[in-house]
């Protein structure tokens, strides 16, 4: 998959050089790179994907995957050991069971995890498990499958749910991923716990973000107080010890299998711990899921600059890097991609 004529040779002659990791103005040190393979999707989810519909980058626009594997391999040097393929939706790219393969054989990625709808887990659990992903999160809104049809327009339910049951039968470790929305799905919280009670699964409740174009609301939000206070009200949750660069705040359910997590965005966000940086599928780097200040790697890579240069324009962008995203009043009106375009 590495092709030799790749003008960016000289990241192999980095390999014996570890390099100082990469270290923000704040002392947060990054090890954690969402790679997004596509901008595409096969669902439509309101909450993702603006209802106008979004201008599709064209093919040449778009990392190929060995100008993705390059870059990986120089993250890798630089201390990035964790990897989360996403997109768009990242199973609709051509050949991206091969990058599992190749990115997982990348002797510095401890971990390679992949976002997904789980359309096509079913079919493609087992081979991803052996190719060496580890991680697999699936989004899933609602367990009424005429809900889960009306939120991501194209999905359905049970091929999704059976996505899920392949992930675990091929050894993968599973997180639910649900966007919980004021008026739309905070019913069904209790509902989703009662659902993966004896599956070995993290049920994750998030806070509905803002991007371009997703109609966000701040009526919207179900907080995760009360998200909290709906769960307390039937289970007993105890706090799990979690990494201080999580996104979510994880708890065990007395007398249940599976975990659950909240992602407080919105009302509590983690930007103190974050140890995350994102390559859109047109190649460029983001250092925050809602700054907008992105550096085209793929105009470097493509116009034959060495790694060094690579790194530099890498650590650059890094400095500039915010404490924290801006609070809520600020955070819509400021110029982003859509969600569908970033990836998460
Ligand atoms: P794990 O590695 O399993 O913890 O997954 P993850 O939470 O890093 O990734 P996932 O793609 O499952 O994202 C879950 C939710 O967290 C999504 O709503 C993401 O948009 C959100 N998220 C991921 N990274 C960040 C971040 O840096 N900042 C904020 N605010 N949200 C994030
Ligand atoms: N707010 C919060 N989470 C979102 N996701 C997609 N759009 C939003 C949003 N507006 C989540 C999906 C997916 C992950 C990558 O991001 O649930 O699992
Ligand atoms: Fe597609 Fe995922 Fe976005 Fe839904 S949330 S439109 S499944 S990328």
């Amino acid at each position: 998959m590495f092709e030799a004529n790749l003008t960016l040779i000289s990241v192999t002659s980095m390999r014996a050089m570890q390099r100082p990791p990469l270290v923000d103005r704040y002392g947060r040190v990054h090890r954690y790179l969402r790679v997004a393979l596509t901008d595409r999707c096969n669902f439509r989810c309101r909450y993702c994907m603006p209802l106008e519909g979004v201008a599709w980058q064209a093919k040449a626009e778009i990392l190929t995957l060995e100008e993705l594997e390059v870059l990986v391999r120089l993250f890798a040097r630089l201390g990035i050991d964790k990897v989360r393929l996403t997109g768009g939706e990242p199973t609709v790219r051509r050949g991206y069971e091969g990058l599992v393969k190749a990115l997982a054989a990348i002797p510095e990625i401890r971990t390679l995890a992949m976002t997904t709808n789980g359309w096509t887990l079913a079919e493609s659990a087992g081979t991803l498990r052996r190719h060496g992903l580890s991680l697999v999160n699936v989004s899933m809104d609602s367990l009424d499958p005429e809900r889960f049809r009306a939120i991501t327009v194209r999905g359905e339910l049970d091929r999704v749910l059976t996505g899920i049951e392949s992930a675990l039968g091929a050894g993968l470790e599973v997180k639910i991923n649900c966007v919980v929305m004021r008026g739309v799905n905070e019913d069904e919280i209790i509902r989703f716990v009662e659902h993966f009670a004896d599956c070995d699964v993290t049920v994750r409740f998030i806070e509905f973000m803002p991007f371009e174009g997703n109609r966000w609301d701040r009526a919207d939000i179900y907080p995760y107080a009360a998200m909290r206070r709906d769960l307390e009200a039937r289970f007993r949750l105890e706090p799990l010890e979690t990494d201080p660069s999580a996104v979510g705040k994880d708890f065990r359910i007395e007398g249940c299998r599976c975990r659950v997590g909240f992602v407080t965005s919105m009302t509590e966000h983690f930007c103190d711990g974050c140890d995350r940086l994102r390559i859109t599928s047109d190649g460029y780097l983001k250092t925050c899921l809602f700054g907008r200040e992105e550096v085209s790697l793929r105009d470097l890579v493509r116009s034959g600059e060495t790694a060094e240069v690579l790194e530099e324009a890498i650590r650059r962008a890094l400095e500039r890097k915010w404490k924290g995203h801006p609070d809520l009043a600020t955070l819509p009106q400021l110029p982003n991609r859509s969600m569908i375009q970033i990836g998460g």
